[in-house]
């Protein structure tokens, strides 16, 4: 989709870190932007920083959680600036626990539902209207180098992030099929400076309290700083936002922003054809 000037941009998880970044490449190429984002004040900042940018901005607050909501975003992005042709399923969250702890289901199902659902529910609901106008469009789905290897710790992030790049490959091989004009990415960075470490800062308070996370122990701060510690050595946003941009401009489904991973992709790929069991090792 070479010519975006003018095109409208849908982006959730609009309000921080990938997605604002998104948001600004996607602008600075002419487009309309439509922001999602479940934390409203970040988002009415956010609206106001890329309209003072110069951008065509609307905004609505949107969990990604929720099958309506979504529809009601997908309505809003019309009347807003009428076809969509860029849609970003970005907003995802941060979260773990060991597969053995029988007591953190609802931080499993939290997880999934933001990470693989909200994408899941993205792309049906934005591709009939893609479809419906036939105009040239493409998604670009959020997963991450954890949609590839399966770090411990990190059961419903790496299974929500599997789901992610299965649907994404389903997509681009179903648009060949039936000879569609929406093209498809997706997008796996390993670290990148963002807000993702502080994730629980949007989960419901009943499951914060449920696992202490209201008031973490030493154990569980030290945990934490390190986790952003990680995150913040990670590469900046805007350089992610630049190879999006670039898939999307040159069609490219496979967003890999960290060269130094790949090698850990073709690791598990030799491991799995060679029958090697998974060790502790190569994953980032
Ligand atoms: N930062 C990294 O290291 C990294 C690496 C790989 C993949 N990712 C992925 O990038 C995406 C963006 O995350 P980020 O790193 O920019 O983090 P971030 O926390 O800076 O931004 C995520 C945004 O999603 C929003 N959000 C959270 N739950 C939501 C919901 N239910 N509905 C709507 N919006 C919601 C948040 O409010 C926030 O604005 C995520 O899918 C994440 O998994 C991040």
């Amino acid at each position: 989709m070479q010519e975006l000037s003018g095109k409208t941009a849908v982006i959730t998880g609009a309000a921080s870190g990938i997605g604002l970044a998104m948001a600004h490449r996607f602008g600075d190429a002419g487009m309309n932007l439509v922001l999602g984002d479940v934390e409203s004040d970040a988002l009415d900042i956010a609206t106001t920083e890329l309209s003072d940018a110069g951008h065509e901005v609307a905004a609505m607050q949107l969990d990604v959680r929720d099958l309506d909501g979504i529809r009601a975003f997908e309505a809003f992005a019309r009347e807003s600036f009428g076809n969509v042709h860029v849609l970003c399923n970005n907003a995802g969250v941060g979260a773990g626990g060991p597969v053995s702890d029988p007591d953190n289901l609802d931080l499993w199902k939290w997880t999934i539902d933001i990470n693989l659902w909200g994408v899941i529910y993205g792309c049906k609901v934005f591709m009939t209207g893609m479809l419906e106008h036939g105009e040239e469009a493409h998604i670009v789905n959020t997963a991450s180098m954890a949609g590839h290897l399966s770090a411990p710790m990190m059961g419903p992030y790496n299974i929500s992030k599997y789901g992610v790049v299965a649907l994404s490959e389903t997509m681009a091989k179903e648009a060949l099929m039936m000879g569609t004009k929406i093209g498809v990415s997706v997008l796996c960075p390993a670290f990148v400076a963002t807000g993702i470490a502080t994730s629980d800062r949007n989960l419901p308070e009943n499951i914060k309290a449920a696992h202490g996370r209201d008031a973490p122990d030493e154990a569980s701060s030290g945990t934490q700083s390190a986790i952003e510690q990680l995150v913040a050595a990670g590469i900046p946003a805007a350089d992610v936002a630049e190879a999006v941009h670039h898939a999307v401009v040159n069609d490219e489904f496979w967003i890999l922003t960290h060269d130094d991973a790949k090698a850990a992709v073709t690791e598990r790929a030799r491991q799995i054809v060679d029958g090697v069991n998974p060790p502790l090792t190569g994953f980032v």
